[in-house]
């Protein structure tokens, strides 16, 4: 099979091109990832040209062997639907998760996202978290997510609680909260490891005054999780710039109603009186 006729190639450009459309990838900015199936590899590998392996950066033995989509670095989500040969590529890993290599695009050379350190122990931890049914990593840079960074305290009770108000879907949607990483240096191992240790907790973790990450099953649920969590962001922002404080919101005995007609649980903690 052509390999950017596969239907999951397809989804991730689609995705992709969607993240592009909504303004989250300026330039180069974000990065994603999908852990291919192993009938989807099969499907795809007459059209594979093996590269040199190349060290990960970070250890990911529960990843060994296990294949990638995942964006180049450098490279613009603009552009994955126009010259997707060029923009991301599909990578390897060795029977150690320590090294990969590039087993089909970045034709023009390059390399995978400077974050594969942190998509890839963020794949790992959802993988042994969700016995394997977790496949997305998604790094944006969505603008009202990003603001709130620099005006709300960088704690997870508070960016859950106040985004779960913005919106009633909310807290159906992320029921176990949002994490937040302060500032530090992206593309090393370090922001890896504080990103991965919330993963562990969260589907969602925001990098102060950088952007977020979410993480998914499947296209659809990590790019809506990302969706919903920026919309939240966004309104927060409005309803701020109308007047510095509520005239009325969703109430902690509503989040409780609300939870036990969706069925959802949500931590005690985010529950909070203000
Ligand atoms: P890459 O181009 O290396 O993926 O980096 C973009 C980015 O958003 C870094 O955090
Ligand atoms: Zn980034």
């Amino acid at each position: 099979m052509n390999f950017l006729e596969a239907e999951f190639v397809q989804g991730f450009m689609r995705m992709a091109d969607d993240g592009w459309n909504q303004g989250w990838h300026e330039r180069n900015g974000g990065n994603l990832s999908y852990r291919v199936k192993p009938e989807e590899v099969e499907a795809v590998k007459d059209n594979f040209e093996i590269k040199q392996w190349q060290p990960v950066g970070t250890t990911v033995p529960a990843l060994a062997g296990e294949y990638f989509l995942v964006t180049g670095s450098g490279k613009y989500f603009r552009n994955v639907m126009i010259k997707p040969e060029d923009s991301f590529c599909m990578i390897e890993l060795d029977e150690k998760g320590e090294n990969y290599r590039i087993v089909w695009g970045l034709v023009n050379g390059g390399r995978p996202t400077s974050e594969l350190p942190s998509h890839l122990m963020n794949h790992e931890v959802k993988k042994l978290a969700t016995d394997g049914k977790y496949r997305v990593i998604y790094h944006a840079h969505p603008a009202n997510v990003i603001a709130l960074t620099f005006v709300l305290p960088l704690k997870d009770e508070v960016f859950t609680r106040e985004l779960w108000e913005m919106a009633t879907e909310c807290p159906v949607v992320f029921p176990d909260g949002i994490g937040v990483v302060p500032w530090m240096v992206p593309g090393g191992r370090e922001i890896a490891v504080a990103t991965s240790k919330l993963m562990k907790e969260y589907d969602v973790a925001v990098w102060a005054h950088h952007g977020m990450f979410a993480a998914g099953e499947d296209f659809d649920l990590t790019f809506g999780l990302m969706h919903t969590v920026e919309k939240s962001a966004e309104i927060y922002v409005k309803v701020m710039s109308m007047r510095p404080d509520k005239l009325q919101t969703i109430t902690p005995e509503d989040f409780k109603n609300l939870a036990k007609d969706f069925k959802v649980t949500l931590p005690e903690r985010f529950l909070y009186v203000k």
